[in-house]
């Protein structure tokens, strides 16, 4: 019997309300380009039924949590983020729905603060405001880090921070009997995003992991499936990433999918990949990951 089973999906890019691909505010704004940007390719990359079924592929699972690791929005509209609102409510409750928040999320300066200021707080943290937050559920503790931040145009970098590494450094150590879960939006290894959407800091962090451990690292923002490792002190720490949740098949990125992650007792994690094959959920992988630092009681 798994101890934990914990579904991952990312880069929802829910369709924006009406009205809101209309352009305003300064012409070449980092917004108006990003409309641009939905109107040519995204709004028909991105797709609601798509994301319908993978939402209740999930919910008849019936995981224990479920990680969205970023960009829920594409503009950070007050509107979007009302929208955005009702679809974490119908994903589950805050208790059980983590949200780590995307590029996407946090588009323009004035969106950086509203957004944690807004209804979506509950599902950010337990406690917050702040990053990292941590989550205690059940044998594994999830860690939630923050990477999104306003950058100038047709950037889409993310960035820790040096305070911010140093307080999941503690946390890391302070955990270390554990299973540890890390969640970003941004890449972690090297090479798995152009360097124009990379996290800037993603050196210091592989650092803090090779130091501290951890147990799996989860992320979004490659809109592909990711299965890489980092070193840690003990052995590799898998780093994994799922594709857009709402990607149609047939695109030039990779259909939606998700993964279900079985946490066991003994520290190993059994993976079931779930992909969108044009019609409907289909199972397209299997596998287990051996446990390495990790028995969660001995
Ligand atoms: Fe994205
Ligand atoms: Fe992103």
């Amino acid at each position: 019997m798994p101890a934990f089973r914990l579904a991952h999906l990312s880069d929802p890019h829910l369709v924006p309300p009406e009205g809101e691909t209309a352009f305003g505010g300064a012409w070449l704004s980092k917004r108006t380009l990003s409309r641009l940007s939905w109107r040519r390719k995204r709004s028909h990359v991105h797709r609601p039924e798509v994301l319908a079924a993978v939402v209740a592929d999930i919910q008849a699972h019936a995981p224990d949590h479920i990680a969205v690791t970023g960009d829920l929005t594409n503009f950070s509209t007050e509107k979007e983020w009302i929208a955005a609102r009702a679809w974490l409510t119908g994903l589950g409750p805050p208790g059980t729905v983590t949200l780590s928040l995307g590029n996407h999320d946090v588009l323009v300066r004035e969106a950086a603060a509203a957004a944690r200021m807004t209804g979506w707080a509950p599902w950010l943290h337990d406690a917050g405001p702040g990053f990292p937050a941590v989550r205690d559920r059940q044998d594994v503790v999830l860690i939630n880090l923050c990477s999104a931040l306003p950058t100038r145009p047709f950037s889409a970098e993310g960035e820790l921070g040096a305070d911010q590494l140093e307080r999941l450094a503690a946390i890391l150590r302070r955990e270390h009997a554990r299973f540890r879960i890390v969640l970003l939006h941004h890449a972690v290894v090297e090479g798995t995003v152009k360097p124009r959407k990379a996290l800037r800091d993603r050196a210091a962090l592989r650092e803090v992991l090779r130091a501290e451990g951890a147990e799996l690292v989860l992320h979004g923002h490659a809109h592909a499936p990711v299965f890489a490792t980092t070193p840690g002190p003990k052995g590799a720490i898998p780093v994994m990433a799922v594709p857009s949740a709402s990607a149609r098949a047939g695109g030039r990125t990779p259909a939606a999918g998700w993964r279900l992650l079985e946490v066991g007792e003994d520290g190993a994690v059994g993976v079931v990949e779930r992909g969108f094959d044009g019609a409907a959920m289909v199972e397209t992988g299997r596998y287990r990951l051996l446990a390495q630092t990790f028995p969660l009681r001995s």
